[in-house]
């Protein structure tokens, strides 16, 4: 949800800045621009396009046409004003004397307008951001007047401002006086800073870490309230009281390829096709041989045996397809280790008073752990004193930092705004929690144990088959791409993986769909089955495979078409459908992570049918980090 991103240093900047916005336009997509200073004289240049940023590329000869060695960069995900130029960030004061590009909401931007405009402050956008920008102008000049030195007068500015707004901000600053100097600011919207060596020296600060990569992985994670000045040479960091802080540099084991699409023609195919590396990754290092058995491990949530017995309650919180995954969660937890699950959507659940146990376990899912409304639903809990376990894919992010224990999804960096491999990875994290509890808790046997863990550590191949099929799904999603409506149904875990599938497509597809538990149609839903309307009818559990096999009769007898999602040996469902996709057989509790996959192909081969952008959906962006 926009992204940010700077550099200053030896190196022309609007090149380098050009780069990162690519890094970052998963973040946001509908304008971008930068702001450039050349340190030899009182000038910054801003340049900004309405749209995709290769319409800013071309307007700056791909950066060479703006010189400079120090900048700002902004991609954006509009959230006050229309996309257009005009509302493209760098937003600036009356003769650029303060600069400024923002991630994130200044919730109180129309008092501060109003009262900057009492002052004289002509305002030129809709934007929140701009209101940030101004106050600053407002508060520099006041320290200027008690004649700080420019360091000084700039950390006064910055902190009077940070005291006055609220929101969430990710701030990239300059200002027109201090030639060579960057500032940087955050609360609750992720910042890195990047100190690059050699030939490039200098330092970059960015919404995430892709967007540095090609540069330096040596970077520092920036806290809330906290503030960066960063020159060529230096980087001094400061708290909310502008006393100096020293914070450790970490370096950056990923590779900048993990960030790349490797010959795939979208981030979304190659992400899907890392899913069996993925999930092994996330569940290998937490089994280990333990005499003789397999046992999982989950110790880096500092969670004793006794602490998972006496846990009373589970509860599962997360948006979007990290929702979907809680969904499907609770079916494993609940069946195996008999504990009561919640599952909450993260933007509801704060408005509803939840009633929370003093022994229950929260757990927050999150690929980005940036996302805002997970990241209060956590902040509610751990205010309530709840104990919180985040299950989350980018190290260091919010969630993973304020939680009181984090299983990292070792999924790499997802790039494609539509989640696959994080929602696999989550998936697999979970499962390992459910056999943790079911075993400590005295619910299954050492041979349902090994069992579990076995079927478990399969998965991987088992995805890998999937996905060597894949060509049959490319087949249908070609002849349904001009489908309008489409129906995913299933009972119980199946349901839980149609919502997913219904997602997956309406995100990328455009095409309106719809998950229900498919004993819920004869509720309502059925009366919208008419002639054509594609119907994907899961069906991997066992026990419920008839009744869902009935409720696919029913929808085709009222002019349906088909597709079947179930098990190999599950044959008798040709009679019923159109066309039919197998997975391969597992513990019907981790169906899920093998029925999923098709479902990612469809909608992929659908919106690559329909030539859309598979990997930057229309309206949405990758990590949301407003409300
Ligand atoms: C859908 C998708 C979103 C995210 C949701 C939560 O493909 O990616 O629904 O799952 O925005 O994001 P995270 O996991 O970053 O909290």
């Amino acid at each position: 949800m926009c992204g940010i991103v700077g550099y200053v240093g030896v190196k022309q900047a609007a090149p380098i800045l050009l780069e990162g916005l690519a890094k970052l336009e998963y973040r946001g997509y509908d304008s971008a621009g930068i702001a450039v200073r050349d340190a030899g004289n009182e000038h910054v240049e801003v340049v900004k396009a309405k749209g995709r940023l290769k319409n800013l590329m071309e307007m700056t000869d791909s950066g060479k046409a703006v010189r400079g060695t120090c900048g700002i960069g902004h991609t954006r995900w509009a959230t006050h004003g229309e996309p257009s130029a005009v509302n493209a960030h760098p937003h600036y004061s009356r003769e650029k004397r303060v600069v400024v590009v923002h991630n994130g909401i200044i919730e109180n931007y129309q008092e501060i307008k109003a009262a900057l405009q009492r002052k004289g402050y002509a305002f030129a956008t809709q934007t929140d951001t701009e209101a940030a920008a101004l106050l600053l102008d407002s508060y520099y000049s006041e320290a200027g007047r008690s004649g700080m030195a420019p360091r000084e007068r700039a950390l006064s500015a910055i902190r009077d401002m940070m005291i006055r707004v609220r929101g969430s901000y990710a701030l990239g600053i300059l200002f027109g006086d201090q030639p060579g100097v960057m500032y940087a600011a955050r609360k609750d919207s992720p910042l890195i800073v990047g100190r690059c060596d050699g030939e490039l020296a200098g330092h970059m600060i960015a919404s995430d870490v892709p967007a540095v990569l090609s540069y330096t992985r040596n970077v520092v994670y920036i806290d809330n309230l906290e503030i960066a000045c960063l020159t060529q040479e230096e980087m001094h960091l400061y708290n909310i009281d502008c006393e100096e802080i020293e914070k450790p540099v970490v370096e950056i084991r990923w590779d900048a390829a993990a960030a790349e699409k490797e010959g795939y023609e979208h981030f979304m195919m190659k992400e899907i096709h890392e899913q069996p590396r993925a999930v092994r990754d996330t569940l290998s290092p937490r089994i280990r041989e333990e005499d003789g058995a397999k046992r999982v491990d989950l110790s880096e949530t500092n969670l004793t045996d006794e602490d998972f017995a006496a846990i009373s309650r589970i509860r599962l919180i997360g948006c979007g397809s990290a929702y979907h995954v809680g969904m499907a969660a609770r079916y494993v937890i609940e069946q195996l280790a008999r504990v009561p699950c919640d599952v909450d959507l993260a933007s509801e659940f704060r408005y509803r008073s939840p009633i929370l146990e003093e022994r229950e376990l929260v757990v927050i899912i999150s690929q980005s752990g940036e996302t805002a409304d997970s990241l209060a639903a956590l902040r509610l809990c751990k205010e309530s004193g709840i104990r919180t376990l985040a299950v989350v894919n980018v190290v260091s992010s919010s969630i993973a930092r304020e939680a009181d224990a984090v299983m990292y999804t070792w999924a790499g960096p997802e790039i494609s705004v539509a989640t696959t491999k994080a929602y696999s990875t989550q998936l697999a994290a979970l499962y390992l929690l459910a056999v943790k509890l079911a075993v400590v808790r005295g619910q299954i046997d050492e041979a349902r144990e090994q069992e579990l863990i076995e079927q478990m550590l399969e998965l991987p191949d088992k995805i890998e088959r999937v996905l060597s099929d894949k060509e049959r799904v490319q087949w249908f999603a070609n002849k349904m791409a001009s489908c309008k409506d489409v129906f995913f149904i299933g009972r119980g875990l199946d349901y839980a993986i149609s919502l997913e599938g219904s997602l997956k497509l309406k995100e990328i597809s455009y095409i309106h769909s719809e998950a229900y538990a498919a004993g819920e149609l004869k509720h309502g839903t059925i009366s919208l089955i008419e002639d054509g309307v594609l119907v994907v009818g899961v069906a991997t559990q066992p026990e419920l495979f008839e009744k869902v096999v009935s409720n696919m009769v029913e929808v085709r007898s009222r002019g349906a078409y088909l597709f079947g999602l179930t098990t190999y040996g599950q044959y008798a469902i040709e009679d019923t459908v159109n066309f039919t996709v197998y997975v391969p057989r597992t513990d019907a509790l981790f169906a899920t992570s093998l029925a999923v996959v098709p479902l990612q192909l469809l909608a992929y081969y659908i919106s690559c049918a329909k030539g859309l952008d598979v990997d930057k959906p229309r309206n949405l962006a990758k990590s949301v980090t407003v409300e």
